[in-house]
């Protein structure tokens, strides 16, 4: 069995092909050029195209059973995701894989859940056989927080203090996989969520510890958050971010102990943890 893994050379991506190969299933990764030797999978095959050309999607399907389906946070998600999901249907592939967001539907007023819940929708209008992905916040977005937690000791991420839901992209790409080369999970959606929920003032003390430092916790001026983030990052996508986290603050987005349990059977284990991921991530920092 072939499986295209577009986004397979990302974050997520990246392990999903990990997961695929170790189940045994050809692989081929669609990036819009060769990915660094750093990046490339033995065994794994490339077609260079891009989502927004629709004849090199179509290349990139020739020969594919079924495909793993993400999309960058673009301004043109939606009609990336579409393009993808319409030629798949129209080329007969056997089943995709959808990596939307925990909670889409609580969120319509943030542009990059808005796409999401709009692609649940094509899926379940049009017929072709889907799993749906939604998973939590990524624990693994913290890696980048180095600078700030060993330098300035500053926990900068506005998760408030009730407590939201995380997700480990190890688990991500298993259900992923599970899903692909696995019977019986067609139609089904499946929340990802790590078992405990994180928090501003809760990372910051877990670090604290880990780092052997005090961690101070920003806090959530969210008009403060957006102005900070234009300096990193395209305007658009600071305020989209902002009404993610601002609607985590306002509306929550925390797990049930049910859906803990769900993932849990379906992985054979328990998920991983943020504070599994910051002991090993602080203990790699120290070495
Ligand atoms: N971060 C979170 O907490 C979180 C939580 C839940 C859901 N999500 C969702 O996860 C997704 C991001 O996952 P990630 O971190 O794995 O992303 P990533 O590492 O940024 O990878 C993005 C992938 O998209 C590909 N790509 C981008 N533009 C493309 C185009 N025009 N045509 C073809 N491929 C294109 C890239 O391929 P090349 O660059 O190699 O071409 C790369 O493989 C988003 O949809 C986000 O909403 C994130």
């Amino acid at each position: 069995m072939r499986i295209l893994a577009i986004g397979g050379t990302g974050n997520v991506g990246g392990n999903v092909v990990s997961e695929l190969l170790k189940r045994g299933a050809a692989v081929r990764v669609l990036a819009r050029k060769e990915p660094e030797a750093s990046k490339a999978q033995a065994g794994v095959d490339v077609a260079i195209g891009d989502l927004l050309d629709p004849v090199s999607v179509e290349k990139a399907m020739d020969g594919v059973d079924k495909l793993f389906l993400l999309n960058a946070v673009v301004t043109d998600e939606l009609t990336q995701a579409l393009i993808a999901y319409g030629i798949a249907k129209r080329v007969g592939l056997k089943h995709i894989t959808y990596l939307s967001v925990f909670k889409v539907d609580q969120f319509r007023d943030v542009p990059h859940f808005a796409s999401k819940l709009a692609v649940e929708g094509a899926l379940h209008e049009f017929g072709m056989p889907y799993t749906i992905l939604r998973p939590a916040y990524y624990i693994q977005n913290d890696l980048g927080l180095r600078d700030a937690l060993t330098k300035a000791g500053v926990y900068p991420m506005p998760l408030g203090t009730a407590g939201i839901a995380a997700a480990d992209v190890r688990d991500i790409a298993e259900v992923a996989a599970i899903s692909l080369t696995e019977e019986g999970h067609e139609g089904q959606t499946y929340d990802i969520v790590a078992p405990t929920p994180i928090s501003g003032p809760g990372n910051a003390a877990l670090w604290s510890k880990l780092l052997g430092k005090e961690i101070k916790y920003t806090g959530h001026d969210f008009d403060q958050w957006e102005r900070g983030m234009r300096a990193r990052m395209p305007s658009w996508s600071a305020y989209d971010l902002r009404m993610m986290f601002q609607g985590y603050f306002e509306r929550g987005f925390a797990s049930t102990e049910t859906e803990v349990v769900r993932l849990t059977k379906l992985l054979g284990r328990t998920p991983h943890s943020y504070e599994d991921f910051a002991t090993e991530t602080a203990e790699a920092w120290k070495s």
